[in-house]
């Protein structure tokens, strides 16, 4: 599957976002090796603290269906390309064996997307081989 494709599903996913506070939807779409693509979209809560991402969202519908292996993510919103949370770059590194993990980045619109990888999202990261 292409970026763009990859990006237009995350744009899609966007759609159905729950962001009543913020107002900021983002939609992201994992491709998994099995060739399936799994998408999020953030889901935010009164309490604000409970706002899960679209990132983390597409990743626990992955993790949900059985997937483990991962080939690229993309996610969309905003006016800019949007680069992940921190949160979810560490969970995204949890699943993200190979460091040069493509992360596609787009705004809500438009051509301007960052491709960029998970080892330049999250340097000197900690994970499972540190334990
Ligand atoms: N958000 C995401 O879903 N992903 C990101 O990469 C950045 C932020 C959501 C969380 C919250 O619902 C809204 O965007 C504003 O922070």
């Amino acid at each position: 599957m292409s970026p763009q494709n990859l990006i237009e599903a995350a744009r899609m996913a966007r759609k159905n976002a729950y962001c009543p506070y913020s107002r900021f939807p983002v939609g992201a779409a994992l491709l998994a090796a099995s060739g399936k693509v799994y998408t999020g979209a953030n889901c935010e809560c009164a309490s604000y603290g409970g706002t899960l991402c679209a990132e983390r969202a597409a990743l626990a519908a992955a993790v949900t269906a059985g997937e483990r292996e991962f080939l690229a993510l993309a996610i969309a919103g905003g006016n800019q390309p949007l680069t992940p949370c921190g949160i979810c770059r560490q969970l995204l590194s949890e699943f993200a064996e190979n460091r040069d993990f493509p992360v596609y980045c787009a705004p809500a619109e438009g051509e301007d997307c960052l491709h960029t990888t998970i080892r330049a999202l999250l340097p000197h990261s900690f994970g499972a081989r540190d334990l």
